[in-house]
């Protein structure tokens, strides 16, 4: 006897009229047209059956902090960073616990169900990874969060940053971060990725640096950290975040650069809600976009995934956990509208991500976990042009969320009752 089977379903793939079967948490089979008892068969007519959404970049410490203690009134990341400084000596663990279980909530009502988030390490007290790592053991149920160590000031630059780094790993941090372009000089920059690659590596765990987030084309720690990444032996270990500097850099050098970052197996994370409203800030007119090249790094044969980086939080106003977002921004900003590229900005935001995070169980496939979501929406083009409902959320078998099906009523004479935004 299955707990669940679906019927009916399409799949990610372009696949029809696809069944899951579920029991005990676990996908059983995934078939054409499954008829089997089970203790619930729900009719999926034709809509979208998805893994979960899977966010690669985020700053939990900082998101639902909005107007605290005053509003980002330029919208600028050097504002936003004065104002994250003075927040910072306000936090209470308690308060910070909360807002992030709020943050959570959001998430798993849009099917986002794996979070990877940075934290910052620079305040000695280690009160945010203390927090983090509290909301991480009660989500866990329902929200797989992994935490990066992230020393936003500098680990060179920050005294005692490092020291804090290491304390954070010891209490169960599991990812090592960086920002080497924020450190005092390209020296320092290159520096702190040998320094923190090599930590990685003694203590077995990924890397996830924020790298080149700059429009100067000449900030290529990119480069260090795919050598880096090649000397130790971390290949498919290790990720850089952001790389906005490559929207700017030399075409030449980008043509040496992509295949020295393929060799050594980098993921990439874009950030396009965050990069097209905070890079470029210096240009008058042609403005850059900023974000990285997205295309050019898969064809390249890099796993790229989007991130939402920032909730209401001192760097940006806006968001609601909402992947489908993000990847309708970074399809966008990218000119991502060939058929194969559209569908690559939904990997953007499932697989690829899921890979970066080295997450188990994930996919909808045999053996996997049963965590998938029912969407508004036939296929994944038309899920992100939609930004589409989710309907119903299960994580390892159990429904977590659900929200009712929208349609709107019309009221005009010799026309249709209701729009469903639906061109089918
Ligand atoms: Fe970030």
């Amino acid at each position: 006897m299955l707990d669940l089977l679906i019927q009916n379903a399409s799949l990610p793939d372009g696949r029809g009229d696809m069944s899951i079967a579920v029991r005990d948490g676990k996908i059983v089979e995934v078939a054409a047209g499954l008829e089997a008892p089970a203790r619930e068969v729900l009719d999926a007519q034709g809509l979208l059956v998805s893994p979960p959404f899977v966010d690669a970049h985020f700053h939990m410490d900082a998101t639902l902090s909005y107007g605290l203690p005053r509003v980002n009134q330029s919208g600028t990341l050097l504002e936003g960073i004065a104002l994250w400084g003075e927040l910072k000596p306000l936090l209470t663990q308690e308060a910070l616990i909360e807002r992030a279980l709020n943050y959570c909530d959001w998430a798993v009502a849009k099917g986002l169900l794996a979070i990877r988030s940075h934290v910052d390490i620079c305040d000695p007290r280690l009160l945010a990874v203390e927090a983090l790592l509290e909301v991480k053991r009660r989500v866990a149920p329902y929200l797989d969060l992994q935490l990066v160590a992230f020393p936003q000031d500098g680990v060179l630059r920050s005294p005692g940053a490092l020291e804090n780094l290491t304390r954070a790993l010891d209490l169960g941090v599991d990812v090592v971060g960086g920002i080497p372009h924020f450190e005092r000089s390209m020296a320092d920059g290159t520096a702190s990725v040998k320094l923190l690659c090599e930590l990685a590596a003694e203590r077995g765990l990924l890397v996830d640096m924020h790298c080149d987030e700059s429009d100067d084309p000449l900030s290529r720690h990119v480069e260090m950290l795919a050598f880096e990444t090649q000397r130790l032996g971390l290949q498919g270990r290790v990720t850089g975040s952001h790389l906005t500097s490559m929207h700017s850099m030399d075409n030449y050098y980008v043509s040496k650069l992509l295949p020295l970052m393929a060799e050594a197996r980098l993921h990439v994370v874009a950030n396009p809600l965050i990069n097209i409203t905070l890079q470029g800030r210096h240009d008058s007119y042609p403005k850059r976009r900023g974000m990285t090249r997205v295309p050019e790094l898969l064809g390249a044969g890099v796993n790229v995934a989007f991130g939402h980086d920032c909730v209401m939080d001192p760097w940006y106003s806006l968001g609601s956990g909402d992947m489908l977002e993000v990847a309708h921004m970074g399809l966008h900003v990218a000119q991502m509208t060939s058929q194969v590229a559209m569908r690559q900005c939904f990997d953007a935001v499932t697989g690829n991500a899921a890979k970066l995070m080295h997450l188990q169980g994930y996919g909808l496939e045999t053996g996997c976990d049963a965590s998938f979501v029912l969407l508004q929406a036939r296929d994944p083009v038309e899920a992100i042009r939609l930004r589409a409902n989710r309907l119903k959320v299960w994580k390892k078998g159990r429904l977590v969320a659900e929200t009712a099906q929208i349609k709107a009523k019309l009221h005009v004479k010799g026309r249709p009752d209701t729009v469903g935004f639906s061109h089918s």
